[in-house]
């Protein structure tokens, strides 16, 4: 009986996880299955429910040893980088070893309003700066920061939800942080939140491109969901205003996180309406005719980050963009993310064809060849282990909902741990 092979991508030949280091293997395979059994997380989502939304010493895992470590050992270490320098920069380095173009790495730690000094507005905004300061250190060119703007204090977001100007102290500091990233080759892209403070978010962020995205380099990149109805023609009012106004605009697409909680008739009715979406933003830009848009005068410099773990999507996108560049037809530059803990097969078999295409690109000295390569990047989040509970909460949860598609993940695990043991005994 031959192994099982993962059900992969079709774009290559070895099962995408085998690029995986085994220790990780083990442990995502662990992990993942407890995630996606439906009565294992009905026990542990109210303990972790709890966990996270206690104000008791006692609760706090970074107070309570023996519970930091329960957390620590199950979830924590599955979903994030690491509480410090020494820990991230290890994970850091090993995605890179994986084959991972680049990490993206944002800080854990969100505002919470019952923290404590409420109204110390300074505070907060200095604790903010300091912890992408420190996110910064961390990571080098051709990384991406991930920035949360909501984290910057109750002024701040006071002023998003009031669709007002940003407060002056906490805006110097984002420019301080954007010129720092920028001056170590750092990009840097704006998370996309609710949407009470998400068109805000769109006019400060406007701001940051406008400033920092000449010379057809998208360094800002600001977020889109698509599962908003709005979504495609919000995108076309900033692609005209990149044309008019000569900058690069930085794209980054998701699908949305805030469906619990958003006001649901600005959603699309449907999932499947959500996914055509996605997938027709993704083609337009690539094919550089959006609707709206004249194409016969000069297009506007796009560049596009596909943030998912849809393995439609992404191979969509791939195939999209592979034939118009063996086409000689014009692209826009696209990179993929997906966040850690999550999708490892999707992400290694991405890599899998940088590797494929980077060996021939060596061959043949190609530059077609090496334009093909798709470039992928690990997202991951850093913090200590109460500062990262609401994040872990929202990945556990993601988890659970998807348990088919988790499931299918569990499946791929199993059957590349089979693999490498007959191996192993076949070696012998
Ligand atoms: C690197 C990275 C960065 C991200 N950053 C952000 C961010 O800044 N802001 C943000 O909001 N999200 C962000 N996300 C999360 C993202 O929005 C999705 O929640 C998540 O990635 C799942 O979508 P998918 O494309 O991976 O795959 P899929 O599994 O194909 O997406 C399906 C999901 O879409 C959602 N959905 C969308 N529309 C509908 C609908 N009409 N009906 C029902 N369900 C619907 C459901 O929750 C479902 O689980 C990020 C994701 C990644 C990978
Ligand atoms: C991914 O997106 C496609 C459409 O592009 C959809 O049919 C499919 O169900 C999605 N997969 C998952 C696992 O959500």
């Amino acid at each position: 009986m031959s192994a099982p092979v993962a059900k992969s991508l079709t774009y290559k030949e070895l099962p995408p996880l085998s690029l995986m280091p085994t220790p990780l293997l083990l442990r995502s395979y662990l992990i993942t299955s407890i995630l996606s059994s439906p009565r294992l997380l009905k026990l542990s989502m109210p303990l972790l429910n709890i966990i996270a939304n206690s104000p008791s010493r006692f609760l706090n895992p970074d107070k309570n040893p023996a519970i930091g470590f329960l957390v620590r050992k199950i979830i924590y270490e599955h979903f994030v980088a690491g509480d410090g320098e020494a820990a991230v920069m290890k994970t850091v380095a090993q995605m890179k070893q994986v084959g991972f173009q680049g990490v993206i790495l944002g800080y854990a730690k969100e505002y919470a309003a019952d923290e404590g000094e409420v109204g110390n507005e300074e505070l907060d905004v200095r604790r903010w700066k300091e912890g992408y300061e420190k996110t910064m250190d961390m990571i080098g060119p051709g990384d991406f920061m991930a920035v949360k703007l909501s984290g910057a204090g109750a002024s701040t977001l006071c002023a998003l939800t009031n669709k007002q100007q940003p407060p002056p102290q906490m805006w110097t500091e984002m420019l301080s942080l954007c010129h720092a990233a920028k001056a170590k080759d750092i990009r840097v892209w704006i998370d996309a939140e609710q949407q009470d403070l998400q068109p805000t978010i769109d006019e400060w962020t406007l701001l940051l491109m406008r400033e920092f995205n000449r010379n057809g380099q998208a360094f800002m990149y600001n977020t889109f969901q698509a599962y908003l109805k709005v979504t495609p023609r919000n995108i076309l009012k900033y692609l005209k205003i990149a044309k008019d106004e000569g900058w690069t605009m930085g794209i980054k697409l998701v699908r949305g996180a805030y469906i619990a909680t958003e006001r649901r008739d600005l959603i699309h009715d449907t999932i499947e309406e959500t996914h055509e979406a996605y997938n027709g933003i993704v083609e337009d830009l690539l094919r550089q005719h959006y609707p709206g848009l004249d194409e016969k005068k000069r297009y506007p410099e796009v560049a596009l980050m596909l943030a998912s773990h849809n393995e439609t999507s992404i191979k969509n996108a791939y195939a999209i963009q592979k034939s118009l560049i063996e086409q000689g037809k014009p692209t826009i530059k696209l990179e993929y993310g997906q966040l850690q803990g999550m999708a490892d097969e999707i992400s290694c078999g991405l890599l899998q064809l940088c590797q494929q295409s980077g060996k021939e690109a060596a061959e043949k000295q190609n530059e077609m060849e090496d334009k093909l390569r798709p470039r992928a990047f690990k997202c991951l989040a850093w913090g200590s282990t109460q500062e990262c509970l609401q994040f872990l909460l929202r990945r556990v949860k993601e988890n659970g909902d998807a348990v088919s598609r988790t499931g299918a993940w569990v499946m791929g695990f199993r059957s590349e741990i089979w693999r490498r043991m007959k191996a192993s005994f076949g070696a012998d």
